[in-house]
């Protein structure tokens, strides 16, 4: 049987029929499996609920729900989707709700979870926070920290976090979690924000499952913000790799959308709201 991935919340909408689906900063994917249906983030919390009923997914479905990271837009929506599912077990690193910000012309701003981890249980979140790799199934496998290796990857120097002194810090995003999913033509990565950078998720990625074949990698890549020489290695390890699928959104840019769709051609797609992947 079937992985059938639905982009539910993203940046922007690549289908008009059906009429109404929204775009909104964030991203979430819906993901029908054998083993049952699961969210994968949420978005910004504006779209979720519009776009699943036009696209016809039932929340009442779900079996759980997995998150990449604490930033807003990609758990905006939970308190909606929770006030469907009800009790709901919930996947995350246990750095979820630490304190994530931004600066940016020297204004702050909170990125994190917008309620605290009580109110959310009341309404029926069971976390199972994991800082291992997570069998969610035995095909679901949540990545747990993921070691930053690759010194080109420098991370987003916007993003801060408080210490408990109170000290601004470089935010080091260690929650930044991504789904690896087994599938008979090799694996599919699921990127939140892709904070760890992409190659230190694709070499975790294959050192946890053992597999050797990339098939896809569908979500935010962050190349947004990144450097020349990162995003040339990036390309270049992609590439190597001989990935039959490159479907990226949200954090990725048109700069980096431009990059990637030159380079791979009719292996790029973006990944915008409504698109469908049966695999
Ligand atoms: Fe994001
Ligand atoms: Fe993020």
């Amino acid at each position: 049987m079937s992985i059938h991935l639905t982009v539910l919340c993203e940046n922007s909408i690549d289908r008009v029929i059906p009429f109404g689906l929204l775009g909104e900063h964030g991203f979430a994917c819906h993901l029908r499996t054998p083993e049952g249906e699961f969210l994968f983030d949420s978005g910004s919390g504006t779209t979720i609920m519009n776009n699943a009923k036009l696209l016809g997914i039932d929340f009442t479905k779900l079996q759980g729900i997995m998150f990449s990271h604490g930033h807003y837009d990609h758990t905006g929506g939970l308190k909606q989707v929770l006030e469907t599912t009800k009790s709901i077990p919930i996947y995350a690193h246990p750095d979820m709700f630490s304190s994530h910000l931004s600066k940016h012309a020297g204004v702050m701003r909170n990125l994190g979870v917008q309620w605290p981890k009580a109110e959310l249980e009341d309404l029926g979140a069971k976390f199972n926070f994991s800082a291992a790799p997570y069998n969610v199934t035995d095909q679901l496998i949540l990545s747990g920290t993921i070691p930053r290796i690759h010194k080109v990857e420098t991370g987003d120097p916007n993003l801060l976090s408080l210490t408990g002194e109170n000290k601004e810090i470089t935010d080091p995003l260690h929650d930044d979690a991504s789904l690896y999913i087994k599938t008979p033509k090799g694996l599919v990565i699921l990127l939140g924000c892709a904070h760890a950078g992409l190659l230190n998720i694709i070499d975790h990625a294959l050192e946890v499952t053992g597999e050797t074949k990339v098939h896809m990698i569908l979500g935010g890549t962050h190349l947004k913000f990144c450097s020349d020489e990162q995003m040339s290695a990036t390309l270049d390890r992609l590439e190597e790799l001989n990935i039959d699928k490159i479907g990226t959104s949200h954090c990725t840019g048109l700069r980096g959308a431009r990059m990637l769709a030159e380079r791979f051609g009719e292996r790029f797609f973006s990944a915008s709201v409504g698109v469908e992947i049966e695999i």
